[in-house]
């Protein structure tokens, strides 16, 4: 069976359960074609799924729903029909409207969705001072995720469709537009530090939006996501994540789940 995998991935965790899922996929005797969406440049590219067989759709979790970059892309594909499964990351605070939204996209784009799954992660904002789901995945995680490939494996090989439902949230929009609000002016975007910077231009190709320019030092703050992935990917520690400690003492507050609850959170399959 030919499947092509699609995900987006700032800082790895994304990419981590799409290749544990890969894997699995490969050891029951599929093929399966990679195509990492995250940068601005990959999302660009023409793609026909005529030569596959089935699709499967990895993406994190910011701000209630998957990243907006991802949201503009996936209308760009043709399902021609074709079987396809979903799944999220996320830091454990909250999955949102992800998985009902998503497979609403999916299915207008002419997708039949036959199950997700979602599994927290360490949160990015980790690396400005948070501190949920720090070592993750572990092993059952792991152990979801080959679960969730084997599912895959079989309904998408199975002669037959699957009624796969999602019932849909109660969720008001100011929900979602409190969220977007709380990331875009709560959280400041990576710092630059222009003496260490050596203009490899790694972090503008590699931003999801294009939202740097590496020469006049400066971050488009409107188009910044605030994923980060320019820190991770910075060979020279040029760009620093902001110190967020604070907005983790306010998150807290605000709150009503533990520290401990959301560490706690197990990964989960749809079917
Ligand atoms: C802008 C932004 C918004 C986020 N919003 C949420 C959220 O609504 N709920 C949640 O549990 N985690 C949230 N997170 C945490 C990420 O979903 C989580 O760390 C994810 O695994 C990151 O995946 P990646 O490493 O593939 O980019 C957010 C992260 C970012 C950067």
């Amino acid at each position: 069976m030919n499947v092509v995998l699609f995900y987006f991935s700032a800082t790895e965790n994304t990419a981590k359960i799409a290749h544990i899922i890969k894997n699995k996929l490969v050891k029951l005797n599929s093929e399966v074609k990679e195509y990492n969406i995250t940068s601005k440049n990959d999302r660009e590219k023409e793609i026909d799924l005529k030569s596959y067989d089935a699709a499967l759709f990895g993406f994190p979790i910011y701000a209630l729903r998957i990243p907006e970059p991802a949201r503009e892309w996936l209308p760009h594909i043709n399902g021609r029909g074709k079987k396809c499964g979903m799944f999220f990351t996320y830091g454990g605070v909250t999955r949102g409207i992800a998985h009902y939204e998503t497979k609403e996209i999916l299915e207008r784009q002419n997708f039949k969705v036959i199950a997700s799954a979602d599994f927290p992660m360490s949160h990015t904002y980790n690396l400005g001072g948070w501190k949920l789901n720090l070592n993750r995945p572990n092993e059952r995680d792991i152990k979801i995720a080959e679960k969730f490939a084997e599912i895959l494996y079989n309904r998408f090989s199975a002669n037959r469709d699957f009624l796969f439902t999602i019932p849909k949230p109660d969720f008001d929009k100011t929900k979602l537009k409190t969220s977007k609000h709380l990331v875009k002016h709560g959280v400041p975007p990576p710092i630059f530090q222009k003496e260490n910077c050596n203009l490899c231009q790694i972090c503008e190709d590699l931003c999801p939006t294009g939202a740097i320019d590496i020469y006049n030092g400066v971050i488009d703050k409107n188009l910044c996501l605030h994923c980060f992935r320019c820190i991770i990917n910075c060979p020279e520690g040029a760009l620093k994540a902001p110190d967020l400690n604070q907005q983790f003492q306010v998150f807290k507050e605000m709150n009503k789940l533990t520290v401990e609850i959301i560490n706690n959170k197990k990964s989960k399959i749809l079917i």
